[in-house]
């Protein structure tokens, strides 16, 4: 089983959807629960109200899980909010709105799943999803996105090292661009398509392919790879 934050639209569905065809059950995690509940109708999946930047609704979200289908062997951190503005203009509640979500409610799921994984002494995925933005400081989002996501793609390390003698992995994805409606929503649609012109591979990044990627790195045989952030962002950003 496998749960899935933010899963009811854009990335989160795509990886929920590539899951399910895997043959996982998938629950969809969402602050937006009719939208979950659409789209886990859609998968076959099941819809949980979880707001991540709020330590009591992961707590009462992952016990609702638990008794209705059991501890999840993976876990996707995927839920996030992302915001264009220049660093001059960032106000600090929008910085703090942010970090809220994307790493003190990725540092929460991560660390709240693993000690349930640990009480019952199981082995489990985590799958963080980072962003090319964490890497190079991106090209249209914020500094508090772009930081948030940097810091996603350490504690990705220190879980992993911390996590790694009793099963349980943890990796990130770094995707660029991606071909989503939030990209042209977060930075407007003049600028997604400047930025998709300019990829090297000359179009942006499928959602289906960094899906895949969460398919593979939550197999039981993985467990090798641990720690890793994995760049798929179309050619842009080489290291
Ligand atoms: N779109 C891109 O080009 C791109 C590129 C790199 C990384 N990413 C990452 O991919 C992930 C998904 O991005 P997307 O483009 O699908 O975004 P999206 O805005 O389309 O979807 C985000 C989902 O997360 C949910 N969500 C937001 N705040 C939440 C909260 N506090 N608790 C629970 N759910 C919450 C939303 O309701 C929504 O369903 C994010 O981590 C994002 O940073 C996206």
């Amino acid at each position: 089983m496998a749960l899935v934050t933010g899963g009811a639209r854009g990335l989160g569905a795509a990886i929920a959807e590539a899951l399910a065809a895997a043959g996982y059950q998938v629950v969809l995690g969402d602050r937006d629960l009719s939208l979950a509940q659409a789209t886990a109708t859609r998968l076959g999946g099941h819809a949980v109200a979880l707001d991540v930047a709020s330590e009591a609704a992961i707590e009462t979200a992952l016990d609702t899980i638990e008794a209705t289908h059991g501890l999840p062997w993976l876990l996707v951190n995927n839920a996030a909010i992302m915001k264009a503005q220049k660093v001059l203009d960032i106000d600090i509640d929008t910085f703090d709105a942010v970090m809220a979500v994307n790493l003190r409610g990725n540092f929460l799921c991560t660390q709240r799943f693993a000690r349930r994984l640990r009480a019952r002494d199981q082995a489990g995925r985590i799958v963080n999803i980072g962003s090319l933005a964490g890497q190079n400081g991106g090209t249209a989002t914020g500094a508090h996105y772009a930081a948030s996501k940097g810091a996603v793609h350490t504690l990705t390390k220190v879980f992993a090292r911390d996590l790694a003698p009793h099963g349980i992995t943890v990796n990130a994805i770094a995707p660029g661009p991606l071909d989503l409606p939030s990209v042209a929503e977060t930075i407007g649609a003049d600028a997604a398509a400047r930025i998709a012109s300019g990829l090297p591979t000359g179009h942006l990044g499928d959602p289906a392919t960094i899906a895949r990627m969460v398919v593979e790195l939550a197999r039981a045989d993985a467990g090798s790879i641990t720690g890793a952030t994995i760049d798929i962002n179309c050619g842009l950003y080489l290291r």
